[in-house]
């Protein structure tokens, strides 16, 4: 009997479900985890087609995890290649988990609030989730840097890879199978639409859409919105009077944030930099010291214009452009670095 009873009403619930609209509509259509290019795709948007090429061999996105955290895999043979960079890794720059709050704005202040709560450093290239829902790189500026070299790589992710493999990286260019595995890899980083400021009203709207209830365009348009489909970068140019600084008031705490998530990242532990920093006073003093000079241990130059791989050590520093680090939180760094030194 009370088979019975739990028989039917699994079968009442199984029946409200399938002819509840609502909750047919934002169970099964989209929902929160659905990929953000496939909901596109399926609104007729502008969906990217860069999609990993699987059948060569030994291409797999483990492989391509392993390169991009580790530097190097196993090829099919079950032999190591030489690492692709001797300096860096790619997690030496970019994260490899949502850095911004809200994906329509390139915003590092809001980025460097988020990604402390996250426990996330917070670095000069854009963070690689997402990095396949993009359409455009090395953008802004950064042909300035590169040249005829971002030509290629402008609107194909996979010489946009290239170009960081050996450009920004410093390291050799990864040979097919390796390339296809790191897209492939990058493709388990897609973005879904949980990461955007979607309202449920909106979500309702797009599963719609889906549906043809509503404007499949005006759908597509709005989950479009809801992210940047290319990182602006914006080169700047230290102060022009070092002393004086940018014409903003510093806020320490701030600045501390910057010290510990972005330099330590790479100069503590001298982890990706023979030039050595942690919290002690003799480190802060020695950048309150350059601060504002010229000379190569300056902060504003660093910050501004990276420093250039030099023959025979090819580790360099990436500069921030304005996008990565505001002349607001420079003067905050400043701040906390004079704060710390007294
Ligand atoms: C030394 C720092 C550094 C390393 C190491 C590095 N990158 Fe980059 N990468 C950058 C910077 C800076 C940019 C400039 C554009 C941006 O990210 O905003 C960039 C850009 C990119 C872009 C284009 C992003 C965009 O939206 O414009 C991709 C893709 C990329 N890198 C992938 C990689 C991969 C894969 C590796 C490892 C093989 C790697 N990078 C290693 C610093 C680095
Ligand atoms: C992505 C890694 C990375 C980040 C983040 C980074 N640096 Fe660097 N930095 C380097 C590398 C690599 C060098 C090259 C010098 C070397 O290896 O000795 C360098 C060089 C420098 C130099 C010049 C040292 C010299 O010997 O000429 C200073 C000063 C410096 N960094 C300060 C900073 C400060 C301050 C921050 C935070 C705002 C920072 N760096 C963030 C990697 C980084």
């Amino acid at each position: 009997m009370q088979y019975f009873f739990s028989i039917t009403i699994f079968f009442i619930v199984l029946m409200s479900a399938t002819f509840s609209p609502k909750s047919k509509v934002n169970a099964d259509i989209v929902n929160k985890k659905s990929k953000v290019n496939t909901t596109l795709k399926k609104l007729d948007g502008n969906a990217v087609k860069h999609y990993p090429d699987l059948s060569i061999k030994g291409a797999s996105s483990i492989v391509g995890e392993n390169l991009v955290l580790n530097g190097f895999s196993e090829n099919i043979k079950g032999k190591t290649l030489p690492k692709q960079s001797k300096h860096f890794v790619c997690t030496s720059c970019h994260n490899i988990e949502k850095e911004d709050p809200d994906l329509s704005v390139a915003d590092p202040q809001a980025r460097l609030i988020y990604t402390a709560k996250k426990g996330l450093p917070f670095l000069q290239g854009t963070t690689l989730y997402g990095a396949v829902n993009r359409t455009s790189f090395y953008n802004g500026d950064y042909d300035k840097k590169y040249g005829d070299l971002v030509k290629p790589a402008r609107n194909n992710i996979r010489e946009a890879i290239q170009l960081c493999a050996v450009e920004c990286a410093q390291g050799r260019k990864l040979k097919p199978w390796e390339l296809e595995s790191v897209l492939a890899y990058l493709w388990t980083l897609e973005l879904r639409l949980s990461d955007l400021d979607l309202s449920e009203e909106e979500l309702v709207n797009i599963s719609d859409a889906i549906n043809g209830k509503v404007d499949k365009a005006a759908a597509a348009q709005l989950v479009e919105s809801k992210f940047l489909k290319a990182s602006p970068a914006t080169f700047v140019t230290p102060p022009e009077d070092r002393k004086a600084g940018y014409p903003k008031q510093g806020n320490p705490k701030n600045g501390a944030l910057i010290y510990e998530n972005s330099c330590l990242h790479c100069h503590g532990e001298s982890r990706y930099s023979y030039y050595a920093l942690d919290h002690s006073k003799f480190s802060v003093r020695h950048l309150e010291k350059h601060f504002d000079r010229y000379s190569r241990y300056s902060v504003y130059q660093v910050a501004r214009y990276g420093t250039p791989p030099t023959y025979g050590k090819r580790a360099y520093m990436p500069q921030y452009t304005l996008e990565k680090m505001s002349n607001q939180q420079l003067e905050d760094l400043k701040a906390y670095i004079k704060e710390r030194s007294k």
